[in-house]
């Protein structure tokens, strides 16, 4: 089997993060902290997914069950796979938890870190190559390094005098010449996978730390003859792993920074004042939108041409059409707005709101999974949740729909062309119909029928518009 020509050989990939990372002074698990609003450990097992592996195994142990669910968000049982390891003894104990599903498998291991989410599949593709083409037959381990200009805390690659892979020397074992090396490990490896298992037997853990480290196993496999390879990577962002609150909010603004940068060179996006901006990496933005300061712009949010986005607003998981003005301060979630629509100031949209072409939504106006039709209007202190408006319809001030009895939610239906007056309470279940205006102050408690003026509380029918049309219609016929 060892004949395999290289490109044939299978790929699994095994995350470690079973840590808790203490170093984060967290109640949290560390893999579950969030970087561009995702957990770290979903970033890792998403670059892994696009080298197309058999499997990915993650190693859990700190919060097992919630790293279970949150890496279920992003990937199917088919391909992610999770071990135990139930007391966390180092980076090769962790990995020896795997050892039943893996010891056997005539595949490369590719290993990477549950706190190093920034590496590119790029990045991996190219370590596996070298891996694979090294010397024609392949190397036992190939190391992702990296040269720092601050080594500190990352374990050290030892070369010997001809410049081969002698050890790895983690910070705290390191003599005062080695702390002196800028090499660094970064904790992303390919091995073929039957040798690291069979040197890991041999890992000790008589080190400052007591822990049994994966880093040992590269020179343990090289005393044995095995050939390692060393791939220098040039971007130290990319494998900076997350130790601290600190190094966390660096790159939370490394993404951002990039993300606004691409999106003011490529999109035509402009940015009011980008450093006190946040955008996620992917949300997408059109050509001529103007974005205000501590505008945060999250998930998976996609804004149109020709927008105006106001100070203070936040817009999370939404669908925003062209040309929509959104005011100061509004906090739009999971909602969609159309073509020419403006919003806000102090507006909130949530739980699949929808405002259809040319709609407005005025300040301290609350819309939760309603859809509000084409050039309908609602300006002024109102709650719509679970309504549906048509068109051409203007909600007046302080309108409320009732639309929770304490137990269940029902629905408002709010027809074409209505005038709701102001301060005027929907108690759904409740429809209004096409024409129809309400008076100030009324309590709807049952259906009003097309072009009727209802009032009151509770509110009722004072004048059918259509009959009364009629009968001034006779009487003006009567008096001509
Ligand atoms: C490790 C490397 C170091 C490298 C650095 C790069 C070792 C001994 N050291 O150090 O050479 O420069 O990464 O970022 O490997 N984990 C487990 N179980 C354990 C211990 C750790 O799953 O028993 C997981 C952690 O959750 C984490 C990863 O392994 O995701 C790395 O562990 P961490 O303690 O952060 O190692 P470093 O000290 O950063
Ligand atoms: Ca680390």
């Amino acid at each position: 089997m060892e004949n395999l020509s290289n490109e044939q050989r299978t790929l699994d990939v095994l995350i470690l993060a079973a840590g808790l990372g203490t170093r984060m002074r967290s109640n949290l698990a560390k893999v579950l902290h969030k970087l561009d609003g995702r957990p770290l450990i979903n970033h890792v097992c998403l670059t892994a997914t696009a080298l197309a592996p058999r499997k990915i195994y993650v190693v859990i142990g700190h919060q097992g069950e919630d790293v279970t669910r949150a890496v279920f968000e992003e990937l199917s049982e088919e391909h992610a796979a999770f071990v135990w390891q139930k007391e966390q003894l180092g980076t090769g104990h962790a990995v020896n938890s795997a050892r039943e599903f893996l010891e056997t498998a005539d595949s490369t291991l590719l290993i990477l870190s549950g706190d190093v989410p920034m590496i590119r599949a790029e990045t991996l593709a190219t370590l596996v190559q070298q891996h694979h083409n090294h010397r024609g037959k392949g190397a036992a381990c190939t190391i992702l390094t990296v040269k720092l200009d601050e080594p500190k805390g990352y374990g050290r690659i030892v070369r010997d005098d001809a410049g081969f892979f002698s050890r790895i020397v983690e910070q705290k074992d390191a003599s005062e010449e080695e702390k002196l090396i800028k090499e660094v490990n970064s904790g992303i490896y390919c091995f073929n996978t039957k040798k690291l298992f069979s040197a890991l037997s041999s890992v000790q853990n008589n080190n400052v730390q007591g822990e049994y480290y994966l880093t040992d196993v590269p020179a343990l496999l090289r005393e044995a003859g095995e050939d390692i390879s060393l791939y220098q990577h040039t971007d130290a962002r990319e494998v900076s792993g997350i130790n601290n609150r600190a190094e966390l909010a660096d790159l939370e603004r490394i993404i951002s920074r990039r993300t606004i940068s691409r999106m003011m060179s490529d999109y035509g996006v402009s940015f009011i004042d980008p450093k006190n901006t946040y955008v996620s990496e992917s949300a997408n933005i059109g050509r001529d939108t103007v974005i205000y300061p501590n505008v945060t712009i999250e998930g998976e949010t996609i804004i149109g041409d020709g927008c105006t986005i106001r100070q203070g607003t936040r817009i999370t998981n939404s669908r925003i059409g062209r040309n929509v003005e959104i005011l100061d301060n509004c906090v739009i979630t999971d909602s969609e707005i159309s073509d020419n629509c403006t919003v806000g100031p102090f507006a909130h949209l949530r739980g699949k709101a929808k405002m259809e072409e040319s709609a407005k939504v005025g300040n301290f106006v609350e819309l939760k999974k309603t859809i509000l039709g084409r050039g309908s209007k609602a300006s002024h202190l109102t709650y719509l949740g679970d309504a549906t408006i048509g068109e051409k319809t203007n909600i007046g001030a302080g309108t409320i729909t009732c639309n929770y009895d304490g137990v269940n939610k029902h629905a408002t239906i709010i027809e074409d062309n209505v005038k709701i007056g102001s301060d005027t309470m929907l108690v759904a279940p409740v429809r209004v119909g096409s024409g129809s205006v309400t008076g100030a102050g009324s309590v709807v408690t049952k259906d009003v029928p097309p072009d009727s003026l209802v009032a009151g509380v509770p509110a009722t029918i004072k004048k059918n518009f259509k009959e009364a049309e009629s009968e001034t219609g006779r009487s003006e016929s009567n008096t001509g």
